[in-house]
């Protein structure tokens, strides 16, 4: 498939292990955007680094998202917690909100990521 200015490589399949998590920037308009990779067992999902509550970034230290449990994505400014797969916060100011999902498709080895439409 031909790829759009709205697609970036983003890694090859298997390069992210289980439970760790790896930034990347969007080819946004003007400055390019923060999002990040996470492995969920397996699964790999993305999402614009931007928490729900406060539009901060919310790795708390560069790079890590995950709380020590390893079980949620933990916003470094008010301790919200995000289900990695569903990007639901299950905890905290914004309570009951999605991260913004970054769609992921593969291509051969590649993985590929599209701006989302409300970017
Ligand atoms: S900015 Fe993320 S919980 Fe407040």
């Amino acid at each position: 498939m031909e790829q759009s200015p709205r697609d970036i490589v983003v890694g090859t399949v298997g390069d992210l292990a289980p439970g760790t998590t790896r930034k990347f920037l969007l080819p946004t308009a003007g400055e390019p955007t923060e999002a990040f990779l996470v492995n969920v067992a397996g699964e790999v999902h993305a999402w614009v680094n931007r928490c729900r509550h406060v539009p901060l970034t919310m790795d708390w230290v560069e790079g890590r998202f995950l709380d020590e449990t390893g079980c949620y994505v933990m916003c470094a400014t008010h301790g919200a917690l995000y289900k990695p797969d569903t990007g639901e916060c299950v905890s905290g100011p914004p309570f009951g909100r999605f991260l913004i999902r970054v769609p992921l498709r593969i291509e051969g080895d590649r993985l590929i990521a599209t701006v989302p439409a409300e970017l």
